[in-house]
């Protein structure tokens, strides 16, 4: 596998040009959810054996994530979406700081490697554009399991404390139901000996195919999509073969193309289940959801679209990695709309952007006062984050005239294809060096946009 390390600033990075107002028809096929592939390549480091993956999205994160498990000696070859992976050994427990730092995820590495080698050092995630991204919870969980923890130079040193080999079950309680902090510990606790009782516990259905990935392993963890996870810890885990479930946030994006430019789409495959709240909201404004199939929603467009409110949750609630691309619908809906991000302190990021195309959006703190508005402009905008740069191509395919878009590195971190999967259903847009789309370089009040998420 080989990386083009997402940040490194290019000498012409593309732009993503867009027309808006074509009318879109047709089928999106689903990826593989990017927020389980991270986390699922991370506890193949649990497994002694041979193991696959199938159904991984092609993603400049996922890539990035086999580097670095390939930098701690592990074996990892990869064919279409299928990773194989081989941890029988794993040559060093530090994972380099220069890969590290290009994903926040490659954090929960330290949960296996503590749980194989006793030992891990793991650069500390620094924050980014939609928060601060503590782990405290991480640290906390395992110090409970019997690990030394000691955060110094930028640096997570952790090893297991006395003449012990293996991590030792405990009873955790989650301030936060965090999701990597459930994960990480789930992981940890496969082989730790004894129970582990996390409480509080994420309950996201990327925590649920984590611990059916690890359960096939011969892992015994209940209780995942609960509040409450069990976990009782096994001498080692076997080779396992196992595909990821479908990514709901691409889901729910492609949903809302199809509200947001009038028009009807069916996504497949997905697990209704997984976008429960999506589909109520899209219901609330207006649009039909209905299952074509078990594993295939039709989006049909209503007569207008109507304001509604959103408040950000942990799972089952709204959920966070929604919250932009809701916004853009909302921008275009009738009457007034509140959304409130709850989950993270900075995510409100898109706001500016989607005002410079004409929306009319306010914010007071982690609220957005949204005031519908008949149509939205194309412009120059500049994406923030990965769930922004979303919501700005939603924005893009609605907007009268083009829009042109900076930041496309966020974009390529999350959805694969996203350029091809709308061009197959009619949109008008096309891809192109900066110094072809004859616009000015990100603008200084934006430069920080292009800091990762
Ligand atoms: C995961 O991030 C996802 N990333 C995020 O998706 C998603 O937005 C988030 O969960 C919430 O659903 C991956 O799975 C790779 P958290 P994670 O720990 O685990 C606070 C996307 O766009 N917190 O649940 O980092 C934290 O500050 C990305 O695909 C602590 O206070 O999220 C935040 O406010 C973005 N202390 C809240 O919890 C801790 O120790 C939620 O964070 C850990 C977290």
């Amino acid at each position: 596998m080989s990386i083009k390390i997402p940040n490194s600033p290019e000498a012409d990075p593309s732009v993503l040009q867009i027309w808006g107002g074509a009318p879109l028809k047709g089928h999106v096929r689903i990826s593989g959810a990017k927020n389980s592939a991270l986390v699922l390549i991370v506890a193949a480091l649990l497994c002694s054996e041979d193991c696959r993956l199938r159904n991984v999205p092609a993603l400049v994160d996922v890539t990035l994530m086999g580097e670095i498990l390939l930098s701690l000696g592990v074996k990892i070859t990869q064919t279409g979406d299928v990773l194989d992976i081989n941890a029988t050994t794993i040559g060093k427990s530090q994972a380099p700081y220069e890969l590290v730092s290009q994903l926040r995820a490659s954090f929960f590495a330290i949960g296996p490697l503590l749980a194989r080698l006793g030992a891990a050092c793991v650069p500390l995630p620094g924050g980014c554009t939609i928060g601060a991204r503590p782990v405290a919870l991480h640290v906390r969980g395992l110090q409970l399991m019997g690990a030394d923890v000691q955060i110094e130079h930028g640096m997570v040193n952790a090893y297991i404390k006395g003449n012990r080999k293996r991590l030792k079950g405990a009873k955790i309680y989650l301030d936060y139901p965090s999701v990597g902090a459930t994960e990480t510990l789930m992981m940890a606790a496969t082989l730790a000996d004894g129970e582990t009782i996390i409480e509080n516990a994420a309950q996201e259905p990327e925590v649920v195919d984590l611990a059916n990935f690890c359960n096939a392993m011969g892992a015994k963890i209940q209780g995942a999509g609960t509040n409450t996870i069990v976990i009782c810890g096994v001498p080692q885990l076997h080779t396992a073969d196992y595909a990821i479930i479908p990514d709901r946030v691409e889901a729910a994006t492609f949903l809302i193309a199809g509200a947001i430019t009038y028009s009807e789409l069916t996504v497949s495959p997905v697990i209704p289940d997984h976008l429960t709240a999506a589909i109520a909201k899209l219901r609330d404004i207006g649009a039909q959801v209905v299952t074509d199939s078990p594993d295939c929603l039709r989006i049909i467009p209503g007569s207008s679209l109507r304001g509604t409110d959103i408040e950000t949750l942990p799972y089952p609630g709204f959920p966070t990695d929604m919250q932009a691309q809701f916004m853009a619908l909302l921008s275009l809906s009738e009457g007034n709309s509140l959304v409130s991000e709850t989950v993270f302190e900075n995510r409100l990021r898109h706001v500016p952007e989607l005002n410079r195309m004409g929306a009319d959006i306010r914010v007071k703190n982690n609220h957005a006062i949204i005031r519908g508005v008949p149509m939205l402009s194309g412009a120059p905008v500049v994406a923030t984050d990965l769930r922004a740069s979303a919501a700005l191509v939603l924005a893009g395919l609605a907007a009268q005239g083009k829009t042109t878009i900076q930041g496309l590195h966020h974009l390529d971190r999350g959805y694969e294809q996203l350029e091809n999967k709308l061009l197959k259903v009619g949109a008008k847009l096309q891809r192109l060096p900066q110094s072809q789309a004859n616009i000015s370089p990100v603008s200084a009040i934006n430069s920080d946009a292009l800091i990762p998420s």
